[in-house]
């Protein structure tokens, strides 16, 4: 076969969107050329999964390969597609079969070596791939607590490029996630640490029930850090939906614990007062990084400031 095809998928904030990958093999000098929008870490990934492919026992195709990845006109950022490039392009030089491809999507980067490394943002990946109807994903072994968390959809990971292939021509089987472990809910704050201050906790209660913002004043000690850290401990608990939607957030900032990756709890973002307005907003050029705002979504922000708005003091 010259023509194979392998799916991944590319991050647009915290959304995901199915791409597949083709890989056409012949008709010219041995040359790789990728088209539909790489960005320059994923146009390095020629390099990177040539290496990977060659370090794993498999013979790279002596000839002419084009790569396209789709939609064309969906920048695309990251090294997270090598794995599915990497599978495309055996399929099409024959050296595996491409049966167990369809319906599957790949995820991870390939090191030099053929080892697999986790990449951020797969649990929103999987979560677009699942709404797209794939059901099927594979994932860096190191990504498994990460995958686990996505319900109607088989995860299997991997954590060397020899070990996939090897499962495509159905000859070993991928790793699967520890059967899952009931999550302790973590223990918050609790506003029974607080000694009198009824109007303060009267006024956490009204923020919490309503949404609404809350500005503390006081002098130095008064217990203004000590009431807002207690503020997370009177909001409900994150419905399901909400918690991988917070979880979808922690995953994209590469912050998830692996121990509780669920973020069941509202977070409390407390960022120091010198923050710069990136790191507050978040941004990035490609795949952007969410800042502190994102990160406290379903959650509070705490903005301990003593200059506040800036330049105002
Ligand atoms: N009402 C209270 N009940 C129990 N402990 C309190 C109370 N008020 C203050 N404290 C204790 O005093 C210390 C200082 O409180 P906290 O850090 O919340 O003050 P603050 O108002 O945020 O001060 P700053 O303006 O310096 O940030 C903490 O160790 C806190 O536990
Ligand atoms: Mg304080």
């Amino acid at each position: 076969m010259a023509l194979a095809k392998a799916w991944s998928v590319a991050l647009l904030g915290v959304d995901g969107k199915v791409i597949e990958i083709e890989a056409d093999i012949g008709g010219g000098s041995p040359r790789v050329t990728m088209v539909g929008l790489p960005d320059t870490g994923l146009k390095e990934a020629k390099d990177r999964v040539r290496s990977a492919v060659r370090n794993s026992g498999r013979t790279w195709p002596d000839e002419r390969v084009i790569l396209g990845l789709s939609p064309a006109n969906l920048p695309k950022v990251g090294s997270g597609y090598d794995l599915g490039i990497a599978a495309a392009v055996l399929a099409a030089t024959g050296s595996v079969p491409a049966t167990k491809l369809l319906n599957t999507v790949l995820l991870g980067e390939l090191a030099l070596d053929g080892r697999v490394r986790p990449v951020r943002g797969v649990l929103p990946g999987l979560l677009a791939a699942r709404n797209a109807g794939y059901r099927r994903a594979v994932v860096p072994a190191e990504s498994l607590f990460e995958a686990a968390l996505v319900d109607g959809l088989e995860v299997g990971g991997v954590a060397r490029l020899s070990e996939f292939a090897d499962w495509l021509k159905g000859e070993g089987e991928l790793t699967h996630p520890e059967p899952g472990v009931v999550q302790e809910p973590p223990r918050v704050p609790d506003l029974a640490d607080v000694v009198g201050q009824p109007e303060a906790r009267w006024a956490l209660e009204v923020a919490a029930a309503g949404g609404h913002h809350l500005l503390m004043t006081g002098p130095p000690g008064v217990g203004k850090t000590l009431l807002a850290k207690r503020l997370p401990g009177l909001l409900p608990r994150l419905t399901t939906e909400e918690s991988l939607q917070v979880t979808a957030v922690h995953s994209i900032d590469g912050s998830l614990s692996r121990t509780e990756p669920l973020v069941t709890v509202p977070p409390f973002v407390a960022p120091h007062h010198s923050i710069s307005v990136p790191a507050l907003i978040g941004g990035g050029s490609g795949l952007a990084v969410p800042g502190a705002i994102s990160r406290a979504h379903r959650g509070i922000l705490f903005l301990d400031l003593t200059d506040w708005p800036p330049g105002c003091a």
